[in-house]
């Protein structure tokens, strides 16, 4: 059964979803490429660690908030008869169960990081670590459920693939910070 919500026009939720969907793609790209400069100790003097760091918290506040309206306004729309069950549990739609599954995986993911960063003082250090390098695998997931779910324009795969450079970039400072360490660690 999805929610029934006369409040807007049927198309309204579909553009909703669709615009709040990009957002936070975008969004959660900038977010995960900020998370690899941060932890690859990437700064100069005009801009230091914790200006990325700090970004870093924001963006993935605001990516997480449009996340959640792109799932609203999709369990809004009854033109696709998605429930919350489908969105939550992966692979039980009856529409695009793959790809729609793919978005609850990535979905699935960002609550498990919600949930231990919220909980965070109350963690190891190291738990709390491995669940947020669940982002790393909720990022692809994100991206490969935008490009199967029905892109139909040039400009979603360029945008696509801007998101992806920037994250390989951002992972190449990150792998070349662990490396710098390994090299100064006496042998
Ligand atoms: C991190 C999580 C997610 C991100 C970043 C994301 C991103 C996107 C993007 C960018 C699109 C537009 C694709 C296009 O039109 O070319 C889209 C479409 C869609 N998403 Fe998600 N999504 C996520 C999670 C979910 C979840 C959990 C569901 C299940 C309710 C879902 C269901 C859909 C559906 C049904 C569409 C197609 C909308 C339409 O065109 O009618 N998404 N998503």
């Amino acid at each position: 059964m999805t929610i029934a919500a006369p409040l807007l026009s049927e198309s309204s939720y579909w553009y909703l979803s669709r615009a709040s969907g990009f957002v936070s793609l975008a969004l959660f790209t900038a977010a995960v490429a900020l998370g690899l400069l941060t932890a690859g100790r990437v700064h100069s003097p005009r801009w230091p660690r914790f200006v990325t760091e700090s970004l870093h918290r924001s963006v993935s506040m605001v990516a997480i908030v449009l996340v959640l309206l792109h799932v609203t306004a999709i369990l809004l729309d009854s033109f696709v008869p998605i429930t919350l069950v489908d969105a939550l549990v992966p692979f039980t739609s009856d529409y695009r169960p793959l790809w729609v599954g793919l978005g609850a995986i990535a979905l699935d993911l960002l609550l498990a990081l919600i949930v231990t960063s919220l909980l965070r003082t109350r963690l190891s250090l190291r738990v709390w670590r491995y669940v947020h390098w669940l982002a790393y695998v909720s990022w692809p997931v994100a991206v490969a459920h935008t490009v199967g779910i029905g892109t139909d324009r040039l400009w979603v795969l360029v945008v696509v693939a801007v998101s992806v450079l920037a994250v390989v970039v951002s992972g190449g400072y990150r792998l070349a910070g662990w490396r710098r360490v390994a090299l100064r660690r006496p042998m």
